[in-house]
């Protein structure tokens, strides 16, 4: 596991965060819930809630793999939903080609 990570966070006040991997952050969503990044991840991240619905920016769009049938499913639902941009964070692996991505986190639901 890389601890190198980072990426880049605009948090939903506007503020733009550099967030580290940390140990045990093996999706996404744990590395921006560990660090307090405003997302909630109420189910934990078993693709149930989607609070922890972020907007990858549009160049990393196409550089992590696309959304699964059960994500795509509940963003669907979300009033938030952005075709293109919308990703559950729990349902990001983490990988060291990730290292520089950056995303935004929707609005609560
Ligand atoms: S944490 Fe609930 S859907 Fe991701």
């Amino acid at each position: 596991m890389s601890e190198g990570l980072q990426i880049t966070v605009i948090t939903r006040e506007g503020e733009t965060n550099t967030v580290m991997r940390g140990t045990g952050h093996d999706t996404l969503m744990q590395m921006l819930f560990e660090n307090d990044q405003g997302v909630e991840a109420a189910c934990g991240g078993c693709a149930s809630c989607a609070t922890c619905h972020v907007y990858i920016s549009q160049e990393w769009v196409d550089r992590i793999p696309p959304r699964e049938q059960v994500e795509d499913l509940l963003l669907t639902y979300s009033e938030h939903f952005d075709d293109v941009r919308s990703r559950l964070s729990c349902q990001i692996q983490l990988t060291d080609a990730m290292n520089g991505l950056t995303l935004e986190i929707a609005p609560e639901e």
